[in-house]
């Protein structure tokens, strides 16, 4: 059923439909969903995940897990820069028949995609050097829950790398002057060519909304610390629209 901008709205004061919303939604535009991405950000995308995937494998990564893997990019591109195993999960499974396809066509034998929700991962704690997540933390209704398996998973001194929407709050001059674009772009275009080419009504309304309703940069940072980790870097693309944080588990847990 299509979904009211009202109906959307609603989505963000309960967290339950929410999360089943995202889940039937993003196995509905799976089959389109990279085309968009390319169109939608100009291939800006790829370049932003390959800046993730660098840091992922930064530190001679044995394991890396990909959160929310949506088609299998992210983690197909940390495999190809030399992690030695990718597991990339996901909990709509057309969007990880996706991924499992482009594996085999393109031959990358460490990665491997497997169906799970981000707040219940099926992995031992402290085995992974890398968590990764592109482009899903702000559609998971229970964030720190999120967070706090990405924690659990990584080893002391394991990275978590984030790219995401960001809410915009334009601070710089140069902010400022390019965010009444951003916003035309983001509100009204990527709405428009998202259903041309998905055929999908509302998810790409509900884009623009999720960022509306998720975090500034900062206030992303201090989410993260406030989980437990420590942030290295954050970096802002396209006048704060999308951000990128490395952060990391701390080597010993605070007494
Ligand atoms: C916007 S897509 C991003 C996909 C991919 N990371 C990328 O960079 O293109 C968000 C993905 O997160 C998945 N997702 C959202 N919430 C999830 C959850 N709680 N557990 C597992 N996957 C989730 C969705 O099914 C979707 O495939």
């Amino acid at each position: 059923m299509d979904q009211t901008p009202d109906d959307l709205s609603e989505l963000f004061s309960n967290q339950q439909s929410r999360s089943g919303y995202v889940k039937q939604m993003f196995g509905e535009i799976a089959p389109k969903y990279d085309l968009v991405n390319r169109l939608m950000t100009f291939g800006l995308d790829a370049r932003w995940r390959k800046a993730v995937a660098r840091a992922a494998v930064a530190q001679n990564s044995g394991l890396v897990v990909d959160a929310g893997t949506g088609s299998g990019e992210l983690a197909l591109a940390c495999a190809r820069l030399g992690a030695q195993t990718v597991i990339g999960l996901d909990f709509a499974l057309p969007m990880l028949e996706n991924a499992q396809t482009k594996s085999q066509h393109l031959g990358v034998p460490n990665s491997h995609f497997v169906s799970a929700d981000a707040t219940r991962l099926p992995l031992a704690a402290n085995i992974a050097d890398a968590w990764t997540g592109a482009f899903v933390l702000r559609n998971i209704p229970d964030l720190d829950g999120a967070l706090q398996e990405a924690l659990r998973v990584l080893r002391p001194g394991g990275r978590l790398i984030t790219l995401d929407a960001a809410r915009l709050q334009p601070r710089s001059l140069i902010q400022r002057l390019l965010a009444p674009g951003a916003r035309f772009h983001f509100n009204k275009l990527v709405p428009l060519i998202g259903k041309l080419i998905s055929g999908h009504s509302d998810a790409y309304q509900y884009l623009p909304m999720s960022a509306e309703n998720f975090f500034t940069p900062t206030e992303f940072s201090l989410r993260l610390r406030k989980n437990g980790f420590e942030v290295l870097r954050s970096f802002e693309y396209v006048a704060g629209t999308v951000m990128l944080h490395i952060a990391m588990k701390p080597e010993a847990a605070p007494e």
